[in-house]
């Protein structure tokens, strides 16, 4: 997973997500750290797999990686995090070494993932950007969250059984 380790080790995806780690300190709901993010990508990867969909490990690792940083900008101007995200991800992706480099179909790939990772579209359509999206869902355990009743997420998003 060289291209993964390497957008990790990304000066710019450092910057952010240690701004993101600070924003988040306080914070009583899901956090967005890299344990949520490496959630993520298992789970994103477990579903591509059952649905043979032939997606490269390292494409789904790295979108699951950047589809939270947009979240900086949300916290600190109000752009919703999943649009803040799609410019975070470009700026990171063309920064990345050239033997790290992603082509260009993987990068529009995760690009679109991020920009469309909170829509419910119930599609079954086998792409990248709807698995990131249901492993995003599934990655949290709201039956353990004691903050549930405060969480803005609507009552039929919350994981409220053990979901395989
Ligand atoms: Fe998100
Ligand atoms: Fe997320």
């Amino acid at each position: 997973m060289k291209r993964v380790e390497a957008l990790w080790q990304n000066r710019i995806y450092r910057h952010y997500y240690q701004i993101l780690q600070e924003d988040e300190q306080a914070r009583v709901f899901c956090c967005h750290d890299m344990q949520h993010f490496l959630d993520v990508a298992r789970i994103a990867y477990i579903l591509s797999m059952e649905q043979h969909m032939g997606i490269a490990k390292e494409v789904i690792y790295a979108a699951a990686l950047l589809h939270d940083l947009g979240r900086v900008k949300e916290y600190d101007r109000g752009i919703p995090h999943a649009m803040a995200g799609v410019a975070i991800a470009n700026e990171i992706l063309a920064a990345l070494p050239e033997e790290a480099e992603f082509t260009e179909t993987e990068k529009e790939a995760i690009v679109v993932a991020i920009a469309t990772h909170q829509e419910e579209t119930g599609a079954k359509e086998a792409s990248l950007a709807r698995v990131l999206q249901k492993a995003d869902r599934l990655s949290r355990p709201c039956y353990l969250c004691r903050v549930r009743s405060q969480c803005k997420w609507p009552k039929e998003k919350m994981n409220t059984t053990i979901v395989e």
